[in-house]
């Protein structure tokens, strides 16, 4: 692992050059288009990159996009894999370690979640005060590696100040920004309706299927991590119909623009 972290962390170092980017953001499912809102972006395929691995599902293409957002340099991950793909949640956290090589202390992650809260319904955004891990997988599992700790503190997952700016940013815009709590599974069947009452119970308000590495990593060097879901259904047995994938990807568009405002408005205020 930390090979392919040093070769990847080379070439995207490379091919950045001299941009510095503040912070390194995460498109989940379908959120591809929030990557229209850069201005001047480059490009770099996963496949450029030693171990970075490529996604293989609908609504991820594989790339790294560099450019200039809210006046500030940003870094995107466009596509991500998932363990339900059969990826080691290593693997799957290996872009956030590249991130933090590259000194981006900054990490926003966006994902499309089932909204379980009553109030969440599809095509509005979350803000994740706080998560439940229960992929029952850590991508902390394994050797330390150099500028990690062993048993990484989370009481803060999610950065206080960070969602503080968000929800700012959220009224400025005229947009309903609800907060929540995400619960990470491992997926790839989507859930039954017991399960979501089970996780209702254990205080979810959304579920998906992603997420969790990226923050467990992004957390253990000490990196500042804000995250957002778009709700792109009513979770299994909140409503009368059936779950496809598709219609996830549709309302993650829907919702895109939304979160496009936000991201750009936050990241405008990190400093340069
Ligand atoms: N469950 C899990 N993951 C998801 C869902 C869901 O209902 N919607 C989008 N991703």
């Amino acid at each position: 692992m930390s090979d392919l972290l040093a070769r990847s962390t080379a070439a995207v170092r490379a091919w950045l050059g001299p941009r510095r980017p503040v912070a390194a953001i995460v498109l989940g499912s379908g959120l591809g288009q929030v990557a229209a809102s850069l201005t001047r972006p480059t490009r770099l395929g996963y496949r450029e990159l030693p171990g970075f691995p490529e996604p293989g599902v609908e609504g991820h293409v594989g790339e790294l996009l560099a450019g200039d957002l809210g006046g500030r340099e940003v870094l995107c991950q466009r596509g991500r894999v998932h363990g339900y793909e059969g990826h080691a949640p290593a693997s799957i956290a290996l872009p956030t370690r590249i991130f933090a090589a590259l000194g981006i202390r900054v990490l926003i992650v966006t994902n499309a979640a089932g909204g379980i809260r009553q109030t969440l319904r599809p095509g509005g955004l979350m803000l994740i005060a706080d998560h439940l891990n229960v992929s029952f997988r850590n991508a902390l599992i394994g050797g330390v590696l150099s500028g990690e700790t062993r048993f990484p503190d989370m009481c803060d997952p999610w950065d206080a100040e960070l969602r503080a700016a968000a929800r700012q940013e959220a009224l400025e815009a005229g947009l309903t920004l609800d907060e929540g709590v995400y619960a990470g599974v491992i997926g790839p069947s989507y859930e039954t309706p017991a399960e979501i009452r089970m996780l209702e119970r254990l205080g979810a308000d959304a579920v998906g299927m992603s997420t969790v590495p990226e923050v467990l990593v992004g957390r253990a060097r000490g990196i500042r991590c804000l995250g957002f879901s778009v709700i792109t259904n009513r979770a299994a047995g909140l409503s009368a119909g059936r779950l496809t994938h598709e219609e996830v990807i549709a309302a993650a568009g829907q919702a895109g623009q939304a979160l496009a405002r936000v991201l750009t408005g936050v990241v405008s205020r990190l400093s340069a």
